[in-house]
């Protein structure tokens, strides 16, 4: 009885199958609470793939598996895994690998419980699902916690989510008969569908119940129930009177799985009688798996293993725990992920004393960027004796936890301990690190400073002047932090991870100078010595994404931002709780979307950084700001305000080098208000104070939203010789020899139209914006070029406005100074003429639509036309539609 044929689901079943193979190419998430036949659906729908016209990948997550970093996909990945990969190397060399044993088939991932995926597993999925030839299939059980990788699966659209709902009272008596094997009567069907609410595994649990006594008998061939059974059905006491049966053999094994799944069968008749492991499937409790080379046991069903967990008492649970971990330890850890079960395990069962082996496994799931796991183990071998090598990982990690104070604790209860000099560098350089960026104490890094000249070994030296320099950095000591990471680079025994976190210092200051080849050069050899550095140091990687990500937005570089939120973000997103890591993506995606005039995603992204980084101090700012920018672009003057005000409270004084950002956030705030002015005079004051500091980047950006605002005219920077300053647009042209990249000299071009008033030079400034994806830009300098052909009624006019309307198209919800210029002050009944009109209707359809004369019409059009500025009929609606927002409302 432990099978039966499948019935019913005949639609949901076409529509998995045309999900797969349908011309929309979007995957599908069936959805619904436990036991309602998701698993059996998505079984039934693999089944019907043929396997030479499609690579199929069947993956079943569980609550065991979940516990580990890529525990989930053990039966997509090979065993071994290419050593010293960075996550995100080993998401990319895992997705590599799928694409080649596809074979050019397309890609099918089936995931059951895609919820219970660890994090990055689910980030892994997400990265496939992206892939042009992957489709992604898979069901969630209601009322879980969905990982934001697949979450993101429907948000993203890459699949579609479906609820299963329960079987109607037709296909629940089909199930019966199925089950029973012959037909049943109707009054037992009727009642049987009630107390099972037509959920297909409480059905079966009610009648395997019932079969156990003589309730349920057959009559002229017709099943009928007789029995009083009126018990709760509750599933878990179903399924609990259901394994409540089993004889202590075969509980034990249940047991075993329920802690252990997925776990080797070799190792399992290890520790039960084999004979009990077979009674255990024959009885459907267990089914073996093939994983990889393994012959893998686990539960038949999540729910045996959740009532079976959740019934274990405390003192058995422990003792199940330390058994697995010392079978394990027996044969010998052989994959890469046992290091990791065996001090999970040790762990859950109060036996890690091995302080080692937990400093080991911590380690490794810091370099995974699992926090709270490598929180429990870090802290499990600072108790287990581990020192202060424990010490100093568990302090770093609770720091990227957002947990500086109970840090500096654990890092102060060590100091006695800390007597050779390489241990005080590196203490020395963790308790820097949590007092500066956790607890926002800007004294730190003179103390670092004086705490590194005691220390007398030079590759110990290097590396507290390796965070001195990147302290000083972000504090806006700029020359002393070029001048101290050099020094670092130049000293031949400065160890790698020191050296590389100099480089990333350099990189980001010569990315905020506008130097945007030096400092790619060096990002790219950072990245090259990554299986050099990781361990040591995984949290550089942050140091590297903010340098990397200040030279993309600076450039303008929105494909290359692209690149790194699809993969790095991917993979630091899935590992959830790596929040730095996850924010400050979030905040560079949020970027592209802006600029690309997707404002929606925008704000929705920013918000999303806002989020993630609320007890954070290190990128609070930074997201607030950029979520004013998502809200100023819509024009939003109250929410920019608002999130304006929240960057100013939340930015750390510790983080002042991203000041940049904050205040040109503060002049799109202005701006949104609508006092241009205000917008004005705070970005001349902010050009000349980033030239000062020799922000040549950032000062291009700042200078081209002043031309957007109509000021490419506007003095900037110190008085010359001759007496008189420099406008925006002659600065420009300056930098536009001193910045790297193509950006700057088509920002120069920008503002030289702009002085010079050509329509058709803004036009084409504006098709190049367009080719770069700067749509905003594109659409705002087409609207200049509108404007200032005035009310001309060439015919150029109306191939610019077909122009503007198209690259509106693109955009969602923006509404800009420069685009606000464009809006005609057209009365409530001219707008309303001019739409009818453009939609085809004759004055005579209007004038009876509006109950007016034929001749009112005419006169409200013909006005219209020359507030408008076009020819006629034919050119209202590119005219209309090159005009967003009028009170919210499409023109068309
Ligand atoms: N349409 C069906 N026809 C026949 N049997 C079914 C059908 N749907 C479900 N079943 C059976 O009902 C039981 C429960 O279904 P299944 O395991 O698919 O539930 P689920 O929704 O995946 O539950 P969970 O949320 O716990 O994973 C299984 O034994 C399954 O084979
Ligand atoms: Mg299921």
């Amino acid at each position: 009885m432990s099978r039966w044929d499948f019935v019913g689901r005949r639609d949901e079943l076409n529509r998995l199958l045309s999900a797969v193979g349908g011309p929309e190419g979007r995957g599908l998430l069936l959805s619904g609470s436990a036991g309602v036949g998701k698993s059996r659906l998505l079984r039934e729908g693999i089944a019907a793939l043929p396997t030479d016209r499609y690579a199929i990948w069947s993956v079943s997550a569980s609550a065991t598996t979940a516990a580990l970093p890529f525990g989930g996909l053990v039966q997509v990945l090979p065993a071994e895994q290419p050593q010293g990969l960075s996550p995100a190397g080993i998401l990319r060399w895992a997705v590599d690998l799928l694409q080649e044993q596809a074979a050019g088939r397309p890609i099918v991932l089936a995931i059951d419980d895609a919820h219970l995926l660890d994090p990055p597993s689910a980030a892994l999925v997400h990265l496939i699902a992206r892939a042009e030839n992957a489709t992604v299939i898979g069901t969630l059980r209601n009322g879980e916690q969905i990982p934001l990788p697949i979450r993101a699966l429907w948000t993203d659209d890459l699949v579609e989510l479906v609820e299963l709902a329960p079987l109607g009272p037709a296909e629940t008596t089909g199930l019966l008969t199925a089950i029973l094997g012959g037909p049943v009567d109707a009054g037992t069907a009727e009642r049987l569908f009630r107390l099972s609410a037509g959920n297909p595994l409480l059905l079966r649990e009610l009648v395997l119940a019932a079969s156990g006594g003589d309730e349920l008998s057959q009559t002229y061939g017709i099943w009928k129930w007789t029995g009083r059974l009126e018990l709760a059905p509750s599933l878990t006491d179903l399924i609990d009177t259901r394994i409540g049966r089993l004889t202590p053999g075969v509980r034990a094994v249940v047991e075993l799985v329920a802690f252990g799944e997925p776990l080797g069968l070799q190792l399992l008749q290890r520790a039960v009688d084999p004979a009990d492991v077979e009674t255990a499937e024959e009885r459907g409790l267990i089914t073996m798996v093939h994983d990889d080379r393994r012959l893998n046991v686990r539960l038949a069903h999540p729910l045996y293993g959740e009532v079976m967990r959740r019934q274990c008492p405390v003192s058995r649970t422990r003792r199940l725990q330390a058994t697995l971990a010392e079978l394990l330890e027996q044969v010998g850890k052989r994959r890469r992920d046992d290091l990791l079960r065996v001090a999970v395990w040790r762990l859950d069962s109060g036996t890690a004393q091995n302080p080692a082996l937990l400093l080991d496994a911590a380690a490794q799931a810091f370099g995974r960027y699992d926090v709270p796991l490598a929180t429990r183990l870090a802290r499990a071998a600072l108790e287990a004796e581990g020192g202060s090598d424990a010490a100093e990982l568990l302090a770093t990690i609770l720091m990227f936890g957002d947990r500086p104070d109970e840090a500096i604790q654990v890092l102060d209860s060590v100091a006695g301990e800390v007597t050779d000099d390489q241990r005080r560098s590196r203490w020395l350089t963790v308790r820097a690190m949590v007092s500066y960026w956790g607890l926002s104490r800007e004294s730190t890094v003179d103390e670092i400073a004086a705490r590194a000249d005691e220390l007398t070994d030079p590759a110990d030296r290097a590396r507290a002047r390796a965070f001195e320099a990147i302290m000083r950095l972000h504090g806006l000591d700029t020359d002393a932090a070029l001048r101290l990471a050099q020094a670092v680079l130049d000293r031949p025994a400065a160890p790698v991870a020191a050296r590389e976190l100099a480089r990333c210092t350099i990189a980001h200051l010569h990315a905020a100078r506008g130097q945007y080849r030096c400092s790619a050069t060096a990002i790219a050899r950072v990245q090259a010595e990554v299986a050099r550095w990781r361990d040591d140091m995984p949290y550089l990687q942050l140091a590297m994404e903010l340098a990397r990500g200040t030279r993309l937005a600076l450039s303008g570089d929105l494909s290359g931002i692209d690149a790194i939120v699809a993969d790095e973000f991917a993979d630091l997103a899935g590992a959830g709780d790596f929040r730095l890591g996850t924010g400050y993506l979030a905040i560079l995606q949020a970027y592209a979307a802006r600029l690309r005039g997707h404002s929606d995603e925008a704000l929705k992204t920013s918000l999303g950084a806002c989020a993630v980084l609320a007890t954070s101090r290190v990128y609070a700012g930074l997201a607030h700001a950029e979520r004013a920018q998502a809200a100023a672009l819509r024009g939003d003057a109250t929410h920019a305000a608002e999130a304006m005000a929240e960057a100013d409270r939340t930015h750390a004084p510790g983080m002042a080098v991203l000041y940049p950002w904050l205040e040109q956030a503060r002049g799109a705030v202005h701006a949104a208000a609508g006092d241009l002015p205000a917008a004005t005079k705070h970005l001349c004051a902010l050009a000349d104070r980033l030239r000062e500091d020799g922000f040549a980047g950032h000062e291009l950006l700042v200078l081209l939203d002043l031309v957007r605002f109509g000021q490419a005219g506007a003095p900037v920077g110190p008085t010359c010789i001759d007496g008189g300053r420099r406008t925006v647009a002659q600065r420009l042209a300056e930098l536009s020899e001193r910045v790297d990249g193509t950006l700057p000299p088509l920002v120069a071009r920008y503002a030289r139209a702009a002085v010079d008033h050509s329509p058709a030079e803004l036009l084409a400034v504006a098709d190049d914006f367009a080719a770069r994806d700067l749509v905003v830009h594109a659409a705002e300098a087409t609207a200049m070029a509108l404007h200032r052909a005035g009310r001309s009624r060439a015919a150029a006019t109306g191939a610019a406005r077909e122009r503007l309307a198209d690259l509106l198209r693109r955009c969602d919800g923006v509404s800009t100074p420069a685009l606000r210029l464009l809006r005609p002050a057209l009365s409530e009944r001219e707008w309303e003429v001019a739409r009818l009109a453009a939609e085809g209707a004759t004055s005579r359809a209007i004038a009876e639509r509006l109950y007016l004369s034929s001749r009112t019409v005419e006169n409200h059009l013909q006005r219209v036309y020359s507030k408008l500025g076009v020819a006629g009929r034919a050119e209202l609606r590119a005219a209309l539609r090159s005009m967003p927002g009028h009170d919210g409302t499409d023109p068309v």
